[in-house]
This record gives C-alpha cells, sequence and structure tokens, in this order.
C-alpha cells in the first residue's frame, strides 16, 4: 500500500525565529450573518489551533478574512474575541492609514481585525498593488484559509511575492486529510450528491477512477436516471447535465444509482410516494433517495476503509425529504467511528450532518466547499502555490 501525504508543507512549525514577529493571517472566516448575528462559528473554532500557537510565540497577529455578501467581518471579530478571551481590535479598513497606525502600536500578543477584504476591488482581482500594501504592515505571511485557496486573489495569491509565506496548523490538517481520500486505504466508497452536475464533473471523475463504489444521490443523480432512459417527471435537470451523466455511466461501471426515490408534486408539499426509479410520473418531482436505495447504499459504506461525503442526498430542509440524507449521514459517521476514516465536505451536507448531532463521529469536516471539490479533483489552486509541495 502507498503511503499517503507524501506532500511538502511548508507549516507555521517550521519557521524558525518567529517569536515577536508580525504575522500577517489570512483566514477564511466566511460565516452565515444573518442581521448581524452569526449563524454557525465553525470556520472561527477551526482557526483557534492557530492563533494560540502564534501567540505561544508572542507574535503580534493581523487577520483578514473575506465576507460574503457585502457584510461587514465585525461580528466576526467580536466571536473570535470571546472564543479567545481575549480583546481583539477591529479596524474598518483592510489598507489605510488607520490599520497603519493601529499597526505600529501593537505589542506583543496583541491580536487586530481587517475589515471584509471584499470591500476592495483589488481582492478578487488579485491586484498586486493591494497586495503589496496589505503586506507592508507584517513579516510573515501564514495562510489558514484552505477554504478559499482555489481563488487567484490578492490576500492568498499576489501577497506570496512580498512575504515569506507558510501554511497554518488548519490548511496543513485540511491537506493532511485530504490526501487520505486522493491516496485512500481501500475500499474507498464516495457518496456525491447535490445539484449541480457541472460543478462536480471533475470530482466525480477522480472518485471515480479511485473508488470501489460512488453512490450518487440528490438532484444530480436525476442527470444519471435520465441518462439511463428513464422518467424523472419535472425534477431539475438540464440536457447537457443528462450528455455528462450518460458519457460518465458509460465510463464508469462503479457508479451506483438509486433504485427507488421519494417523489411529490411540490418540493414544499407533506404527500409523498416511493416510488421504483422506472415509474416516476411525469408530474412528479424527486425529491429524495427511497428506503431501498438507503439500504444498497448503506450495504457498500458497510465495507468501506475509507468514505467521502460531499452533498446532499435529496431536498433535506423539507422534513418529510430529509430520510435519505440523514440516514447516510449517520451511518457515515457511525462508520468513522469505528475502522473507517470518513469525511465530509461542503456547506450544506454539514448542515445535514449536524442535524443528526453526530458530526463529532467523522474523522474531518472539511471547511472547504468549492475548495475541496478543486483539491479532490486535483484542479490547481493558486493559494497553495509555494506552501503546498
Ligand atoms: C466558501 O465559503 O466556500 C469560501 O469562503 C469561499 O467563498 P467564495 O465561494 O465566495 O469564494
Amino acid at each position: 500500500m502507498k503511503i499517503s501525504h507524501r506532500v511538502k508543507i511548508k507549516s507555521i512549525k517550521n519557521i524558525k525565529n518567529l517569536a515577536g514577529k508580525t504575522v500577517l493571517l489570512r483566514a477564511d472566516l466566511n460565516v452565515p450573518i444573518e442581521q448581524g448575528l452569526i449563524k454557525d462559528d465553525y470556520k472561527i473554532v477551526a482557526i483557534l489551533p492557530t492563533i494560540s500557537y502564534l501567540l505561544r510565540y508572542n507574535t503580534k497577529i493581523i487577520i483578514i478574512t473575506h465576507i460574503n455578501k457585502d457584510n461587514t467581518a465585525k461580528p466576526v471579530a467580536k466571536r473570535l474575541g470571546q472564543l479567545l478571551g481575549k480583546k481583539i481590535l477591529f479596524i474598518s479598513q483592510c489598507v489605510g492609514h488607520k490599520v497603519e497606525s493601529a499597526v505600529s502600536n501593537m505589542a506583543p500578543k496583541d491580536i487586530i481585525f481587517l475589515e471584509n477584504l471584499r470591500f476592495n476591488s483589488g481582492e478578487e482581482k488579485n491586484n498586486k498593488k493591494f497586495a503589496k500594501v496589505l503586506a507592508s504592515s507584517a513579516e510573515i505571511y501564514v495562510n489558514d484559509a484552505f477554504a478559499v485557496s482555489h481563488r487567484n486573489h490578492a490576500s492568498v495569491s499576489a501577497i506570496k511575492k512580498y512575504l515569506p509565506a507558510y501554511s497554518g496548523l488548519l490548511l496543513e490538517k485540511e491537506i493532511l486529510n485530504l490526501n487520505k481520500i486522493l491516496e485512500p486505504r481501500q475500499p474507498l466508497v464516495s457518496i456525491i450528491g447535490g445539484v449541480k452536475i457541472q460543478t462536480k464533473i471533475f470530482l466525480i471523475k477522480k472518485l471515480s477512477e479511485k473508488s470501489y463504489r460512488i453512490l450518487i444521490g440528490g438532484a444530480l443523480a436525476n442527470n444519471f436516471i435520465a441518462a439511463h432512459g428513464f422518467k424523472i417527471g419535472r425534477s431539475l435537470v438540464d440536457k447537457a447535465g443528462i450528455k455528462i451523466a450518460a458519457k460518465l455511466i458509460k465510463k464508469y461501471k462503479n457508479i451506483i444509482l438509486p433504485v427507488d426515490v421519494i417523489v411529490a408534486k411540490e418540493i414544499s408539499s407533506a404527500n409523498y410516494k416511493v416510488k421504483p426509479v422506472n415509474q416516476v410520473d411525469q408530474d412528479d418531482i424527486v425529491v429524495d433517495i427511497g428506503p431501498r436505495t438507503i439500504k444498497l447504499f448503506i450495504s457498500f459504506i458497510r465495507q468501506a476503509n475509507t468514505i467521502i461525503w460531499n452533498g446532499p442526498l435529496g431536498c433535506f430542509e423539507n422534513e418529510h425529504f430529509k430520510h435519505g440524507t440523514l440516514s447516510i449521514g449517520r451511518f457515515i459517521a457511525l462508520r468513522s467511528t469505528g475502522s473507517a476514516f470518513g469525511v465530509v465536505g461542503g456547506g450544506e451536507t454539514i448542515e445535514a450532518l449536524k442535524i443528526t448531532k453526530m458530526e463529532h463521529y467523522v474523522d474531518w469536516i472539511s471547511t472547504g466547499g468549492g475548495a475541496m471539490l478543486a483539491y479532490l479533483s486535483n484542479e490547481k489552486m493558486p493559494g497553495l502555490k509555494g506552501i503546498v509541495k
């Protein structure tokens, strides 16, 4: 058996003379915020080990992150301060005079937190000038933002021209754990759900090559079911998706599809039927995998030594259509407590796993959605360049 994780990672653990340095820490603290309230802080909790490590070396820490939907990073800074039991100074800019002045007043172990990087147009354009100014207040750059490392953005890409770059402890763990999927202890069983086949083609290809079985559910499966010539009623699919699915099933014989499905007339409905996959009516919508499929999928997951799961298997937001996703989630969690190594990733997938209250049983929950797909698909990741070799 090949030994996995042969990669070389330039980790903060390798930094000599770290003591007292000013560190620019790029985190991905892009958490859901509604009306100023943080809905889930798992990404904030995940970077605590890196911050604690840096504090042990009396460093001065400048934290940078992006937040989606034009939200300010202020509530995130506050939550981080609560979790660390430490005062964090929030600066309402990510570059400029206020930042320069705050940095010049920093003492060892101080933490300052800068405003949402994406408020500055230079960030998403990978603008060198912006990266240079961002870098100018620090001596060392640490990337602990695996989840955004697939983006060619200034704070993960261009920034490395201006500072010596290292990985944080979270990024390092992401790589080591995801490498156990890329070089799995066989049998590897992959479970892929979700909606858009286009975003998952490379992942499905890559995992099909490595997996003993690859189990497909969610709206994604509709493309495959249609490619077999079965009706899928009014379910979500597109012509291009069906073509892609047809090619994939022709090439990879280890792809396993639902044998029965839950159908409803509306996604919000409480009325539903279990149907064999070849008996879906014109006006049905497929909303979940059926009980025989759950049993079939579990029979494969039971044999796995390595498990990867990305994407819900049905409309789990609806009370009536959550059973496929939650049953499979529970079983993956259970197997992860035993001999199998289990990895789960993707925002909605983690949300579903959390409903089971068994997320702590799983060996690794990736903080990366798109980034996990990119890494497992072997895509180039600008944020990892020069740090992971
Ligand atoms: C994520 O939530 O997946 C990361 O923070 C990346 O966010 P993005 O897709 O907006 O770049």
